[in-house]
Parts: structure tokens; sequence; C-alpha cells
């Protein structure tokens, strides 16, 4: 392959640092060189530094002009739920006129009006449908989404949405990392525990079996998974050597974080009701919260997680999507960052940290992607801006100019 060299980026922003998830005051820390350039060969990084150095050691490379535009590493978005079919425009409508995320489940829509179209979607219409998302993905900066199952709810359905994924995977430059969330609701025809063994004795056997998921993840929620249900799921699942994340605390303080750090989950995602035993909890096992501002503003809320307190607990924070037809309809990051800065305090530099190379270590990638250092993949993204700062602060209007995966342009 050949060598590809990237100049004259107003702000290489690096995310350089230690070789591991960043807390406290290295969230601030971004690694800017300015005039910035990097030169990459097989796909990886091989240098970076201001760009009158690279160019000396260009020779037959291929040059990128980043023409004074901001370059940063792919976002890396930590929790999707990238592969489903149809929309939920009655349930967006409904909450327009006033009614809550549950209201709406119990009467018919919710999760389950997205299960029932997703059984009903063929494996072609479905890959169709994520390919679009994929695309919006890229076309936002991003280069890795974490993708999870779990509107299916039955042992076939929900191998379909997984095999899907395994397929989109051959067909876009997108990274997915695949998570089994088999245990997003309670069918209709099934009580929670018989649903619960289901979940244990026949779907996690195959997904582990045919190597379809490297996580594992639960709603762990009034109404949905209850703590001693959650525990029982996860802990199978650890079993067969995959790694955890939970739905924790979303709509009210049920346990779940304090279950995440139990168990040793990679992460605990939501956390908008988490209390400060919580943050604690995950403290002492270093369970990385996922917040997802983009889900608190979509249900029309105003109760968005205490970002600042985890960070100054010392937490590794990370930001996502939380992408999905019901609760957060973006895939956008940009948006993302614009909500964790005027909604959760975050500063802009925290909030680059949090969806780069702190996701990427949410996803057990910190040593390949998320920052660009020497040896990582040369995953990044040019942004029409001249200061990362402007990524979060100009919100609606999509940034990106172009991107990269493993060096090849990908949009
Ligand atoms: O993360 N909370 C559970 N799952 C999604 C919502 C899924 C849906 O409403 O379709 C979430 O918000
Ligand atoms: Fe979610």
């Amino acid at each position: 392959m050949k060598s590809l060299a990237v100049l004259h980026a107003s702000q290489l922003v690096t995310l350089g640092g230690p070789n591991r998830p960043r807390v406290r005051a290295e969230m601030s820390e971004l690694g800017i060189i300015r005039d910035g350039g990097m030169l990459i060969r097989d796909g990886k990084i091989d240098s970076v530094g201001p760009s009158d150095e690279i160019e000396r050691k260009v020779r037959d490379a291929e040059i990128v002009d980043a023409g004074g535009r901001i370059v940063l590493p792919g976002f890396v978005d930590a929790h999707t739920h990238l592969v489903f079919a149809g929309n939920r425009l009655d349930d967006f409508e409904r909450r327009a006129r006033g009614e809550t995320y549950e209201q709406i489940a119990e009467v018919g829509g919710g999760i389950w009006s997205t299960v029932e179209k997703t059984r009903a979607a063929s494996e072609i219409d479905l890959l169709a449908q994520a390919k679009k998302h994929a695309d919006w993905f890229l076309g936002c900066g991003t280069t890795t989404v974490e993708a999870k199952s779990g509107y299916g709810l039955t042992v076939e359905d929900e191998l379909k949405i997984l095999r899907v994924m395994r397929r989109l995977s051959g067909q876009t430059p997108l990274e997915i990392v695949p998570t089994f969330l088999g245990a997003h609701a309670i069918p209709h025809n099934r009580s929670a525990d018989e649903y619960v063994d289901l979940v244990i004795d026949q779907m996690l056997p195959r997904v582990a079996a045919e190597r379809l998921a490297e996580f594992c993840d639960v709603f762990c929620e009034r109404g949905y998974f209850d703590v001693e249900q959650s525990r029982r799921i996860l802990t199978a699942a650890k079993k067969l050597r995959m790694k955890l994340r939970i739905h924790a605390d979303q709509l009210t303080n049920s346990g779940g974080a304090k279950l995440a750090a139990e168990l040793r989950a990679a992460t605990a995602d939501h956390l908008e009701k988490t209390d400060e035993q919580g943050i604690e909890a995950m403290k002492s096992a270093a369970v990385q919260p996922i917040l997802l501002p983009g889900s608190v503003y979509s249900l029309g809320s105003t109760g968005y997680p205490q970002a600042r307190e985890m960070i100054e607990a010392g937490l590794a924070v990370v930001i996502a999507t939380d992408f999905n037809p019901g609760s957060s309809p973006t895939p956008s990051m940009p948006m993302v960052l614009s909500l964790a800065c005027t909604q959760m305090k975050m500063s802009p530099a925290e909030t680059i940290t949090a969806s780069t190379i702190n996701a990427a270590y949410s996803l057990n990638r910190g040593s390949d992607i998320g920052s660009l250092e020497s040896g990582k993949l040369a995953n990044f993204s040019i942004f029409d801006r001249k200061d990362y700062r402007e990524l979060a602060y100009w919100f609606g209007v999509p940034p990106t100019h172009s991107v990269y995966i493993e060096a090849k342009r990908g949009h």
C-alpha cells in the first residue's frame, strides 16, 4: 500500500498521551499540533508532527492537503442501536403532545413497535437500512461504532440482526463492534423470568458459538429487567467470555451502576438518575460511564447525567449518540458534543476526549484507534473548521470535509 501524507492541518488534534483512558485534567489535554501533519504507511500512522517536518519525509507519498482545516481521530461512537426497521414517527408526535416514553411503550409504541417491524423485515431490507445509517455516521466524522442487537427478542431474530451487522462490516468502511442486547424488552408472550431463561439458555450460547458479539448488554430498568435478572444474564455472558455493558439508571435509579461495578462491566450507559453512591461504585471498579445526552434531549427531558461530578470523581467519561429510532434518532457526534457542552457543562476539549480515545478504550480498542499516534490505525476526519471548539459550537451544520479509515477515503 502506498504511503499518505496529511499536511497543513490548522490543528492536528492528536489526543497523544498515556496508554489508558484519560481522567480529570487529562481529558482537557488534546495534544494539538498547529500546522500539523502526519505520515501514514500501510494504513497505520508512522509519525505526526509539524507539517514542515513531515513534508521532509514525504518521498513518494500521496499528499492530502488539509488546507488549514482541523484533523481529528475519527469519532468512536460507543453506544448505538444501528440495526432496526422503520422509524418511530408516531412516538415522536405523541411525545410532542406531552406523553412520556414509558406511557407510549404501555400503549403499543416504544421498543416493541420497532421489534414487530424488525422481525417482519428481511435480512436484505435490514442491511439496506443499516447501510444508509452507516453512511450517516461516516458523514458525521465517525469511523467506529458499537452496535447493539435488541429489536428481535427471539433466538432467530436476534441472530438475524447480529448477522446483518457482520454482513454490513464487509460493505461499509465504518468499523462495527457488535453487542448482544437480547434483554432489551420483554416479549408480550412470556414472563420476564421465562424470557431471561431463553436469553441465557438459547440465545447467549448461539451468539458465542457463532462469535457474533464481543459484548453483552442488558436494559436494567423498571418494567424491563431488574437487577437480579440483569445479573443472571450478564454473569452467563461473562462465563462465555463476553465483556459487559449495561443500560443503567436511565429512567429510575435502579441500581444499574452498582451492578456494573459488581460485575466489572466495561461500561455503564445512560446514568441520568445515578447518585453519588453509583458514581463511587463505578470509580472503585474502573467502569467507564457512557453519557447519552441525545436521548435526554430527544425525549424532551432536562434531566441530564452528572457529567461534572463523574469527571471530578476521576471516571473516564465517554459520550455517545445512542442512535436508535425511539429515544435518540441522531447519528451526529458533533450534535452530541454541542449537547454535552451546553447541557452537561463539559468543556469542548473534554467532549473530544470523551468521543475519541476514552470511547476507544471502552470498546477494548484503545491501542488501535482513538488518537493520532505512531502505530495506530490511520482513522481520521477532516472538518471544515479551523479550531476544534467549533465542532461543538456551530450546531445543526454538518462540519465534515472528508473521512479516512485505515488511510482509505471512506466519505
Ligand atoms: O438506549 N433504553 C433503552 N434502549 C434505547 C431506546 C430504544 C428504543 O426506544 O427503541 C435507549 O434509549
Ligand atoms: Fe441505548
